[in-house]
C-alpha cells in the first residue's frame, strides 16, 4: 500500500486567533490517518505556534513552510533561510505558480531554494505547472498543479493528472512522489488518490475549513 502525502497549503490566510479554533475543530473531528502523511503548511507567522499547538493536542500532523530564502543564512533583508526553516518543518514548497507569478521566482532561483532546503535537511515539494517545467535533479516529491485548476473549482481528470505524473517521472529520475493539486476537495480527492502513480494531494481553499480536510484526509 503506497503512503500518501496529504498537504495544505494555507496560502496568506489564518490569523493566530483563528489556528486554535482549526485544530481544535480538526481534533473533534473523526479522521482516519492510516498510511498517510499529513502536512500543514502555513503562513511564517503561525510556524511557531502550529507545531507548538500539535504537539499540545498529539496531533500526528507535520508543519511545512511555503517558501524558502534562496540564499544561505546573512543579509537578506525579508527572507527566512533554511537554518531558520528547519527548526520548525520537515517540509518546504518550492515553486508553486503563485510566486511564480506574482514574484518572478523563475528556474535559476527555484533551483537556489531546493539547494537551500536540501541542505539544511528540508524536503522539497516542488511544483510543476505541466510536466514541461524543469525540476532540479535531487527534487523526489513534486506536486503537479495545472494554473487552470488553482482556486478555479475546475480540476483536472484524474486521467489527464495520471499522465502528467508518468511523463514527469519519465523525465526526472529522483522524482518518488508526484502528487496532485487544484480545486481538490472531500468529494473528488479519492478519484486523483486512487491513480497508482498520483501518491498524494496538495490542498489550498479546501483545507481552511479543518471539517472538510479532515473529510479529505479520510476519503483519501
Ligand atoms: P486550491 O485547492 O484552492 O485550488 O489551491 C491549490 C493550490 O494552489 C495548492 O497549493
Amino acid at each position: 500500500m503506497k503512503r500518501l502525502f496529504i498537504v495544505a497549503n494555507w496560502k496568506s490566510n489564518v490569523t493566530i486567533q483563528e489556528v486554535n479554533s482549526w485544530l481544535l475543530q480538526l481534533k473533534n473531528s473523526k479522521w482516519n490517518i492510516e498510511n498517510k502523511t499529513i502536512i500543514v503548511c502555513p503562513p511564517f507567522t503561525l510556524l511557531s505556534l502550529l507545531k507548538q499547538r500539535l504537539n499540545e493536542h498529539k496531533l500526528p500532523i507535520e508543519v511545512g513552510a511555503q517558501d524558502i530564502s534562496p540564499f544561505p543564512k546573512g543579509a537578506y533583508t525579508g527572507e527566512i533561510a533554511a537554518d531558520q526553516l528547519a527548526e520548525y518543518v520537515s517540509y518546504v514548497i518550492i515553486g508553486h505558480s503563485e510566486r511564480r507569478k506574482y514574484f518572478r521566482e523563475a528556474d535559476q532561483m527555484l533551483s537556489n531554494k531546493v539547494d537551500m532546503a536540501l541542505q539544511g535537511k528540508i524536503t522539497p515539494i516542488f511544483c510543476v505547472q505541466d510536466a514541461t517545467t524543469v525540476v532540479p535533479r535531487d527534487v523526489s516529491i513534486v506536486a503537479y498543479e495545472p494554473v487552470f485548476a488553482i482556486g478555479t473549482g475546475n480540476p483536472d481528470t484524474p486521467e489527464s493528472a495520471e499522465k502528467v505524473s508518468m511523463r514527469i517521472r519519465e523525465e526526472n529520475k529522483n522524482v518518488r512522489k508526484v502528487l496532485y493539486g487544484g480545486s481538490v476537495t472531500d468529494k473528488n480527492v479519492n478519484s486523483f488518490i486512487s491513480r497508482s502513480s498520483i501518491d498524494g494531494v496538495l490542498v489550498g481553499s479546501a483545507s481552511l475549513d479543518p471539517v472538510t480536510f479532515s473529510h479529505i484526509i479520510t476519503n483519501a
